[in-house]
């Protein structure tokens, strides 16, 4: 038995942030983020905030799947940037959409959290405890960001995406493969302690924001990756080459181009939107397989592989027959 994903939505919030934008407010070029990164723009919370980002994404993901919210039996949400501590994201989310008859709860494993989230849902489904399940991956990074801080400020991004998943009837459909680990020896290369209560504080105590080794961080994406996506189509004898799409974290277009060239893979192979929304976190798989979804630019049948990396450090990958 697999699980497979019968519809997708997303959320952003309206305010768009561009690169001439952040020239005003650090010292750095739309040249420097578009040729280091690939973002051009990205979107920032002023209203929204991570349960109302997705409590929208969860509403457009039940619809596209022809779902009620009473219909679903739990909601996992990933995110490292919840507004409150208590209660948890997904309780309020439940509420927000009327799921009453659904169990819900957090998961933070940074930007593999949405990967993460579904990689748990599909064993509580398989073993039978739920049917079925929504899964959100959430962020509104702005607010632990250090606007200050040129090296990660221009980098992220806020949104939510939502996919609702259910049993598959047919093991051919659905998620077929599955990898995932953590290293948690090596994660002083990002983290961010704790999040300022009063944000103007932010900038007297390092460790409240944001705080990121780039360089590490890319060179541990570069191998990581390809290395748990290899694994992941290993386990049932496909290579990169069967694979329509990659539908990879959106950290920085850099990061996605040496990831094909590693798999030796073409990039029309890679879709992305880290132009548009930057690094959204644990929400940038969901959004980007919403776009794709909508668009019509995934066929039923195809092969894609969902991968990412983020703090902890944190990897994983799942080969999905759509
Ligand atoms: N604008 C202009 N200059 C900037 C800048 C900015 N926004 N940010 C950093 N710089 C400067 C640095 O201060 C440095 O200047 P110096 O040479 O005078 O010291 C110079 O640019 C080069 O910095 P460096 O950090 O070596 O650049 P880089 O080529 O490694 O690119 C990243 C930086 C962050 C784009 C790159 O390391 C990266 O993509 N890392 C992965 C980050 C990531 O994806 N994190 C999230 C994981 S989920």
């Amino acid at each position: 038995m697999t699980i497979k994903i019968s519809g997708t939505g997303s959320a952003l919030p309206e305010k768009i942030l561009t690169n001439k934008d952040l020239e005003q407010m650090v010292e750095t070029s739309d040249a420097w983020i578009s040729e280091r990164t690939g973002i051009k723009e990205r979107h920032i919370a002023e209203e929204d905030s991570v349960a109302s980002l997705s409590a929208e994404a969860c509403r457009r993901a039940l619809s596209d799947a022809g779902k009620t919210a009473e219909e679903v039996d739990l909601i996992l949400l990933a995110t490292c940037s919840p507004e409150m501590l208590l209660p948890c994201s997904a309780c309020q989310v439940q509420s927000a959409i009327g799921a009453k008859n659904a169990v819900a709860f957090d998961i933070n494993a940074a930007c593999s959290g949405f990967l993460f989230a579904l990689q748990t849902a599909h064993a509580y489904i398989v073993s039978g405890m739920y049917r079925n399940a929504l899964i959100i991956g959430a962020e509104v990074l702005s607010k632990i960001v250090d606007w200050e801080d040129r090296g990660t400020c221009v980098l992220f991004g806020d949104g939510a995406g939502a996919v609702f998943v259910e049993a598959s009837e047919d093991d051919h459909t659905g998620i077929q493969s599955m990898t995932a680990g953590s290293d948690g020896s090596r994660g002083g290369v990002l983290y961010c302690r704790e999040r300022a209560v009063d944000y103007k504080d932010a900038f007297e105590n390092e460790g409240i924001h944001i705080c990121m080794n780039g360089g590490e961080v890319y060179k541990f994406a570069v191998r990581q990756v390809p290395d748990c996506i290899e694994k992941a189509l290993t386990k049932i004898d496909l290579t990169p080459g069967d694979i329509d799409l990659f539908v990879l974290h959106q950290a920085n277009l850099r990061i996605i181009e040496a990831i094909a060239k590693r798999l030796h893979v073409g990039m029309e192979h890679f879709p992305y939107n880290v132009d548009r929304v930057g690094n959204t976190s644990s929400a940038a798989i969901p959004l980007l397989l919403d776009e794709l979804n909508k668009s019509g630019k995934i066929q039923k049948g195809q092969l894609l592989v969902l991968s990412g990396f983020g703090a902890g450090l944190t990897y994983g990958a799942c080969v999905v027959r759509w």
